[in-house]
């Protein structure tokens, strides 16, 4: 046989060590680019690091390729099975740690709440509290001592309602959101009179957008310079909006003294004063019902893009008294969306899901609602970044919620009248074991 001079085996030998070496690369960047990153890339979308670390892989050896492969498995889900641990030895999560890294969980609280049982209740779930009705300008505004001042453009205020709520608050390092400032219910109506008094000639628009100035500054200098750091949001204005009233702004008319004295301009105004004397790290929020309504949802965009181009407000209030089926989970999920896309904050402000059946049946319907609803949520914040920063359930305990009627008692929230957790208190904590209703 003839033998191939030496020269031309060398040959030989080096095209097939870069044929070799070839095949070899293809087969691991297809690796990679079929794998790695297809496995890889919801974790890359969240976190640019983790991009990086794949494109390093990329040009690294196999070795280094199969180690991300295990770096970038799914870290396995705790179950959440608190109910099962509760039944078994009565030991409950603590709702505000289960999700302090997202957003507040707050109560709202009445004087009447304050007894030794309910505040360690509220201590050992809550991080935020909302007075239920404490906070409200009748409450707090003082007609004698303004009356003293004799001045027409001065308002006294007097906090004293509030105090057991406030030296709670910060006997347990808990926050406070400030509901609310300027609202058409629960205002005196000497407020808006000549002399502050009953009855009688109502105020000029300049007196009284003054008066409106000087409750806004006491209360907020106030609460800031007595007790600093508690409060970390301020319902500036609440329920301003009634498309039913007719109007092209779509501002409430009916029953409105703010804008009968004062007129639509009310809302930018309370939002301007606010701003002019809110401390740096508080958020100021316009808070209202059946944000989820489109037709209402209209309104309340309009009326805030004016606000926000003047850079006076942070967030919106969702109050979300809702039903068992009202809002629709989609619904409900847009309308957060639409907010978030605004650059608003959200919080949901007043939670509560009306229900009159208190059957085994219908309290873990209850549940199942609960939990969708904290799945929009959870899913809105991971999914998109909204920024929704407190969840606040309106009432502590079924006995003491504002939809008992006197012959139709009322079952929407999450502990029972012995204060006991019901299985909406596992909804609203995402317990495995509770379904979701869609
Ligand atoms: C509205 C108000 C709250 C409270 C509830 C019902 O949502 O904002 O302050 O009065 O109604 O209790």
């Amino acid at each position: 046989m003839k033998t191939l001079p030496k020269r031309n085996y060398l040959i030989l030998l080096c095209m097939s060590l870069v044929f070799m070496f070839t095949l070899i690369s293809c087969g691991k960047s297809e690796k990679n680019d079929n794998t790695v990153v297809e496995d890889n890339k919801d974790a890359s979308i969240e976190n640019n690091e983790d991009v990086n670390d794949v494109n390093d892989v990329n040009n690294d050896d196999e070795q280094d390729s199969d180690d991300i492969e295990e770096v970038i498995e799914e870290p396995e889900k705790e179950p959440n099975l608190f109910l099962e641990k509760y039944q078994e030895t009565g030991e409950l999560p603590n709702l505000a740690e289960l999700y302090k890294d997202k957003f507040y969980v707050g109560v709202a609280l009445a004087q009447i709440d304050f007894s030794k049982n309910k505040k360690d209740l509220v201590a050992s779930q809550f991080n935020s509290i909302t007075c239920e009705n404490e906070m409200k300008p009748d409450a707090v505004l003082d007609r004698n001592a303004s009356i003293a001042l004799g001045d027409e453009e001065s308002v006294a205020i007097n906090m004293n309602r509030a105090l057991p709520a406030i030296l709670f608050a910060e006997e347990n390092g808990i926050k406070i959101r400030y509901h609310t400032l300027v609202w058409h219910a629960q205002t005196p109506d000497w407020f808006f009179n000549v002399g502050f008094k009953d009855g009688g000639e109502r105020v000029s628009r300049d007196v009284m957008i003054a008066r409106m100035e000087s409750f806004i500054k006491e209360v907020m200098e106030y609460m800031n310079t007595n007790h600093p750091g508690l409060i970390y949001a301020w319902d500036v204005v609440n329920e301003a909006i009634s498309p039913g009233d007719g109007r092209e702004d779509g501002i409430r008319v009916t029953d409105n003294k703010w804008f009968e004295v004062v007129g639509p301009d009310y809302v930018e105004l309370a939002f301007t004063f606010a701003s002019k004397y809110v401390a740096e790290d508080q958020k100021l929020f316009y808070n209202d019902y059946q944000t989820y309504d489109k037709g209402k949802m209209f309104y309340l965009i309009k009326l805030i893009e004016g606000l926000q181009e003047k850079g006076i407000i942070d967030g919106i209030g969702m109050q979300d008294h809702m039903d068992l089926t009202n809002p629709g989970i989609l619904d409900y999920q847009y309308t957060i969306n639409k907010y978030a896309d605004m650059g608003l904050e959200i919080q949901v402000t007043e939670l509560d899901i009306n229900t009159t059946d208190n059957s085994e049946e219908g309290q873990k319907r209850l549940a199942s609602r609960y939990k969708a609803i904290m799945t929009i949520i959870l899913n809105c914040i991971e999914r998109n970044d909204s920024k929704i920063t407190s969840i606040t359930l309106w009432g502590l305990s079924d006995n003491r919620s504002w939809l008992n009627k006197p012959d139709t008692p009322n079952y929407p929230l999450l502990f029972d009248k012995d204060l006991n957790p019901k299985y909406s208190y596992f909804g609203m904590a995402m317990d495995d074991s509770i379904s979701i209703a869609y």
